[in-house]
C-alpha cells in the first residue's frame, strides 16, 4: 500500500497545498468541502453532502457490512501564518495551523488508493470529512446527522499530524489518549470608581487576581497528584484607564481532565471557588462553561492493537510508539463515544535539527513526505479491519 501511495505523493501534496492556501474556519469550510467533492467526483466515488453544514461522507464497497469509517477534519484556525512556505495562506488571519489540510488530503489519498482496488473491498468503507473540529463539535453533529449509520459503522480510524514525532512515526495508546476539555468564562463584577479612592469602589481587578491564584489550588490541593488535571486562565480583560477601577473583569480559560467525571468535578469546584472568593471580596462572579465540552478520546484496545500491527508491518516496528495521554482535546472523541475506534498521531517533524513549532503555532509546518504515509495508513487500516470484522 505504501509503494502505491508513494506514487500518488504529488497528487496528495497538490491537494494539501491548495487547501493550505485557502484556510476556512469552523462551519465555513465551503471551498474546502467543494475541493473534497470535486476530487471525489473525479475519482468516481459517491458521497452524501452536505452534512453538518459543510461535511461530506463518501462510501466505497458493496454497501453492506462490515463497515469501517476513516475520518478527517477540514477546518483551520484564526491564526496569521508566519511560516515561510511557497504555498502560504492567502487569507490574512486564517491558517491551517493544526494540519487539518494534511488530514483532508491524506483521506482523499486513501479514497483514491481504495478506489483503485475497489474489487477487493468486501464490506463498506466510509470516508468522513467533517467540519468544525476546533471547538465546534463538528464530529458530534456529523454523528447526529447519521454519518455512522446506514450501514452502521463498526470501527473508526483517525489520524492527526504530529510535529513532535519523527517523519513517518506513528503513536497512540490503548484507553484514554486525549483529554476531556471545556471552556470556562468568569465575569467578576464590582463597583467602578476613581482609583485614588479605592474604599469607595468594589474592586473587580484585585478580586480577579485572587480568583486566578485560588483556582490553582484546586489542581494542586484537591486532585490526586497522579491524576492529570488542568485549569488555565488564558485571557483577562478589564479596565480602560490607569486611574479608574473598572466595573467588571472578564476572564476565560480551559479546564481539562482525562475523564468526564474529572471535568465535571473541576468545573464545579472552579464555580464554587470563583463565586466565594468574589463574595469574600464584596464582588460577584458569574461563572459559565460556554461552547462544547469535548469528551476524552477513548481508544479501543483491539483497534489500537490492530493499528499498531498494521503500522509496524508497513513502517517497521521501531516507527510505532506507545505514547502517554495528551491533555489536548479532539472531537474524534464524539465518534469513540459511539463506536470502537482508534486515533493515532503521525510524525511530521521536518528533517534536520531545526526548531519544532507545535500545532496552533503561526510557524507550524508539516513534513509533506508523511502525506502518502498517512494515506496508506488509512487505506491499510480499513482493509485490515474489514477482514478482522468479517
Ligand atoms: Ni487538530
Amino acid at each position: 500500500m505504501l509503494t502505491h501511495a508513494a506514487k500518488l505523493s504529488d497528487w496528495i501534496t497538490g491537494i494539501r497545498r491548495e487547501l493550505h492556501q485557502h484556510p476556512e474556519l469552523m462551519y465555513e469550510e465551503v471551498k474546502t468541502s467543494a475541493v473534497v467533492r470535486r476530487t471525489l467526483d473525479e475519482l468516481g466515488i459517491s458521497y452524501k453532502s452536505p452534512m453538518a453544514v459543510t461535511g461530506v461522507v463518501a462510501t466505497l464497497g458493496d454497501g453492506k457490512g462490515p463497515c469501517v469509517a476513516l475520518r478527517a477534519d477540514m477546518d483551520a484556525l484564526p491564526i496569521h501564518e508566519e511560516a515561510d512556505v511557497a504555498f502560504r495562506s492567502k487569507i490574512d488571519g486564517k491558517m491551517h495551523a493544526c494540519g487539518h489540510d494534511c488530514h483532508t488530503a491524506m483521506l482523499l489519498g486513501a479514497a483514491r488508493l481504495l478506489k483503485e482496488r475497489e474489487s477487493e473491498i468486501h464490506g463498506t468503507i466510509k470516508f468522513i470529512f467533517q467540519p468544525a473540529e476546533e471547538g465546534g463539535a463538528g464530529g458530534d453533529r456529523m454523528c447526529a446527522e447519521g454519518a455512522l449509520n446506514n450501514p452502521d459503522v463498526q470501527r473508526i480510524f483517525g489520524i492527526h499530524v504530529w510535529p513532535y514525532l519523527p517523519m513517518g512515526a506513528v503513536g497512540s495508546r490503548p484507553g484514554v489518549f486525549l483529554a476531556a476539555a471545556g471552556e470556562i468564562e468568569i465575569t467578576v463584577t464590582g463597583k467602578g470608581g476613581h482609583a485614588a479612592l479605592p474604599h469607595t469602589t468594589l474592586d473587580p481587578v484585585s478580586t480577579a487576581a485572587k480568583i486566578i491564584c485560588e483556582l490553582q489550588t484546586i489542581v494542586s490541593r484537591e486532585i490526586d497528584p497522579l491524576e492529570p488535571a488542568v485549569i488555565s486562565i488564558t485571557t483577562v480583560h478589564g479596565g480602560e484607564a490607569f486611574n479608574v477601577i473598572p466595573q467588571s473583569v472578564r476572564m476565560t480559560g480551559t479546564i481539562r481532565s482525562l475523564t468526564m467525571d474529572g471535568l465535571r468535578f473541576l468545573q464545579e469546584r472552579a464555580r464554587d471557588v470563583a463565586t466565594h472568593v468574589a463574595k469574600a471580596n464584596r464582588c460577584e462572579a458569574a461563572v459559565g462553561f460556554p461552547g462544547h465540552d469535548y469528551p476524552p478520546v477513548l481508544n479501543d484496545a483491539t483497534c489500537w492493537n490492530s493499528a499498531r500491527e498494521m503500522a509496524g508491518e508497513m513502517l517497521g516496528t521501531n516507527a510505532v510508539v506507545e505514547l502517554p495521554p495528551v491533555m489536548g482535546g479532539e472531537d474524534f472523541a464524539f465518534y469513540t463515544q459511539r463506536v470502537p475506534g482508534v486515533f493515532v498521531v503521525l510524525g511530521v517533524k521536518q528533517d534536520g535539527d531545526g526548531p519544532v513549532y507545535g500545532v496552533h503555532h503561526p510557524l507550524f509546518t508539516a513534513n509533506e513526505k508523511a502525506l502518502p504515509v498517512g494515506a496508506a495508513l488509512h487505506a491499510s487500516y480499513a482493509m485490515r479491519s474489514l477482514e478482522e470484522l468479517r
